[in-house]
């Protein structure tokens, strides 16, 4: 299933060329730090342990994988992947006491990996990004071990219709929040745009099960601001 803004040539890569340097300071501004609780919820959610092997994709700035080490070993080999030189850079720079992490500069949809290799897959906030989410979802199949398991954290459907009002009107300032703190509005007028279009949590759950995944089901947190997926490569 393809997404029409996130093909638009260049746009997504220009956006966070744009933000990485304060990525991670935004994150935090926009959601008064809530993003660490749902993220760490969702290394909660893996039970991680130190001989499994992890892949997260769309890695960003590394938070899942700090997580994953922080709660495992800090000497276990994890595989971060994201097709942005300046957010994996940056994950460098703030993961660089961590010696066993394999960053790869590639896009979700297609992963330059060999097929049933890891454990776990996760995906954080990266999903609603990729151009299309079928090829994303049937390369996270593919090089999960079978066994494996795939969790994706992602904004969703608010549940809540007192609560969608007030978010409706608070992100309405993420703009401005952007404009703020990192001197730009666009790439958070395109945050904004790419939650509204994005499926919901039952389409998400539809096409991981189109996609062979098995078991799946799905988690709202604070209301359905965000839901995690989860589903399972039997065979
Ligand atoms: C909102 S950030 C999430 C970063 C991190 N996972 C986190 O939770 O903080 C989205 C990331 O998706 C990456 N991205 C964009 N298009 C992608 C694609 N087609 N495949 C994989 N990652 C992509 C961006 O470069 C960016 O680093």
């Amino acid at each position: 299933m393809q997404q029409y803004l996130q093909n638009k040539k260049g746009l997504v890569q220009g956006v966070f060329d744009q933000v990485f340097d304060k990525y991670d300071l935004m994150n935090d501004f926009m959601s008064f730090g809530v993003h660490r609780l749902w993220k760490k919820n969702l290394i909660n959610s893996l039970n991680p342990s130190k001989n499994k092997t992890l892949i997260d994709v769309a890695c960003g700035t590394g938070d899942i994988g700090k997580l994953y080490l922080d709660n495992t070993d800090i000497n276990n080999n994890i595989t971060c992947v994201d097709p942005n030189k300046g957010m994996i850079a940056k994950g460098k720079e703030k993961l660089i006491n961590y010696k066993n992490i394999n960053w790869i500069i590639s896009e979700a949809e297609r992963l330059p990996i060999k097929s049933n290799l890891f454990d776990f897959y996760t995906i954080s906030f990266g999903l609603r990004n990729t151009k299309d989410l079928n090829k994303t979802l049937s390369e996270a199949y593919r090089v999960l071990k079978p066994g494996g398991r795939f969790l994706c954290l992602e904004f969703s459907k608010i549940q809540n219709e007192n609560l969608k009002f007030v978010y409706k009107q608070y992100s309405k300032l993420i703009p401005l929040i952007g404009k703020f703190v990192v001197g730009k509005k666009k790439p958070y007028e395109y945050l904004l745009e790419s939650i509204e279009k994005f499926v919901s949590q039952d389409e998400l759950l539809d096409l991981m099960s189109k996609n062979k995944f098995q078991k799946c089901n799905y988690r709202n947190l604070s209301n359905g601001i965000v839901s995690i997926h989860s589903g399972w490569k039997i065979k």
